[in-house]
């Protein structure tokens, strides 16, 4: 909590924009549109040479994929595309600054940051072109961007236990399911932990010798708040090999694939190992309401709702008032549903609170009805229509899982006259959802 933040003062104050630097903004829309990518890939390279310590922040594969760089630049789009009006980029607003948030993100790192933004856009438009009136227009625009940014995130620090990193011990791995392993972690040092919002993330850092430098990934909690430990669900990918057979060296062949951070995890921390972890954050969690909420999860997307579940329904049968909790899961097959006795024990003791339907899309070797419900892909149509509660227009629909399905989902539920208002999806990674 007692964070030193860069004096705001010290910071460029441009001012607010005028109408002709709104003009002005708007106006680069198309070039940004046609070269923000280009832009902001030569912005990262060249601020990354320049400023190597960054390395420790940012994701290595990220950078190598580019997805940091579109993530950027699509959000710089979205920002000159509303200048005139932000409100429709504000909920995109508050999930990059709680990412921010949960890296660590301070107000000094924006000077570097618009530094080298404004100077690769003058070398790839042209010193030429982008200067004088068009220049001070963007200069004002980073910084009035940047201010929004800063502030949101000075907030979420003031509201967290912590501030930065602390040191934390593998308490327990469990294995879920074949690919899916759980991690419990408790803190070195007397820290409160149950101050976060079920369906909020935190991240986790190590240092990767073979790359030089630290890696921090953000992983959904998976279980209700509670004051002595933190648990993560893992979900190991198929074929991303992140150790040398045999050791705990990383083996980098599959550093730039997303999943390369996931599987060291599971390759390299044992039971008594110390793991850096940032305080919770994360623009995806549990409302308070008292109407019926609907969880749509495929495969390891459960973790967010998991801990969603596990506030609501009590594995002891809890007094009413209860709320309605509808869990819809599509598994790839019988070795991969973790938690499956966890939500079946959870139904079994409120079989009037909690109704389950779940979705093998390779069923092979598991029995229909016992370990699933329905074979193949998740089809809300083949879901008992009380288990949506769309007659009720204060139904709350959480869903997590790729982006694809997520996108189908969220179409779904508009199409059957679901206000988007009441549809919260976690995307895990940079993406971004016709919301
Ligand atoms: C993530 C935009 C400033 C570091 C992101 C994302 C966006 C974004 C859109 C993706 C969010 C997501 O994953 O959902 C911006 C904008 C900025 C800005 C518009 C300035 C106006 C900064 C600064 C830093 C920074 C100053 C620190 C040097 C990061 C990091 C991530 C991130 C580390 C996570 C991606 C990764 O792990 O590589 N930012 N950002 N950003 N940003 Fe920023």
């Amino acid at each position: 909590m007692a964070q030193e933040f860069t004096q705001e003062a010290s910071l460029p104050h441009p001012g607010p924009l005028t109408d002709a630097q709104r003009k002005l903004i708007k106006a680069t829309v198309p070039i940004l549109a046609q070269r923000g990518g280009e832009i902001t890939r030569r912005f990262y390279e060249s601020m990354l040479e320049a400023e190597p310590d960054l390395n420790n922040i940012f994701s290595h594969s990220k950078q190598m994929t580019g997805h940091q760089a579109d993530a950027l630049a699509n959000s710089i789009l979205a920002y000159a595309d509303n200048i005139d009006d932000l409100t429709p980029i504000l909920p995109v607003v508050e999930r990059i600054c709680n990412k921010h948030a949960s890296l660590h993100i301070l107000p000094e790192h924006y000077t570097i940051v618009g530094t080298y933004l404004l100077r690769t856009i003058t070398d790839v438009l042209g010193a030429d072109v982008f200067k004088g009136e068009l220049y001070d227009a963007w200069f004002a625009g980073y910084w009035q961007l940047a201010h929004i940014l800063i502030d949101r995130e000075a907030a979420l620090y003031k509201q967290a236990g912590w501030v930065g990193w602390k040191e934390f011990v593998v308490a327990k791995r469990v294995q879920e399911s074949e690919d899916i392993t759980s991690l419990y972690f408790e803190p070195k040092e007397s820290l409160l932990l149950s101050a976060y919002r079920p369906g909020q993330y935190i991240s986790v850092r190590r240092f990767v010798p073979k790359l030089d430098r630290y890696q921090s990934r953000q992983y959904s909690l998976s279980d209700t708040p509670t004051p002595d430990h933190f648990r993560i669900s893992v979900k190991r990918e198929a074929g991303i090999r992140a150790t040398h057979p045999g050791s705990d060296t990383p083996d980098t062949t599959h550093a730039a694939h997303p999943g390369w951070i996931s599987n060291l995890l599971h390759d390299t921390l044992h039971e008594g190992d110390t793991v850096e972890l940032a305080h919770p954050f994360g623009d995806f969690f549990l409302d308070a309401s008292p109407a019926p909420i609907v969880l749509i999860s495929a495969g390891v997307g459960l973790t967010p709702l998991l801990a969603i579940l596990n506030t609501l329904v009590k594995p002891t049968e809890a007094p009413p008032p209860k709320r309605q909790v509808s869990w819809i899961q599509v598994v790839h097959g019988p070795q991969n549903h973790a938690f499956k006795a966890h939500v079946a024990r959870l139904h079994a003791v409120n079989p009037n609170q909690l109704a389950t339907a779940v979705f093998y899309s390779h069923p092979e070797g598991a029995a229909a009805g016992k370990d699933y419900d329905f074979a193949g892909r998740m089809d809300l149509a083949k879901v008992e229509p009380k288990m949506l509660h769309l007659d009720d227009p204060a139904t709350d629909y959480y869903t997590c899982g790729p982006e694809s399905f997520m996108a189908g989902m969220v179409k779904e539920l508009k199409a059957r006259g679901v206000d988007s208002k009441r549809i919260h999806a976690e995307v895990f990674g940079a993406g971004s959802l016709p919301l």
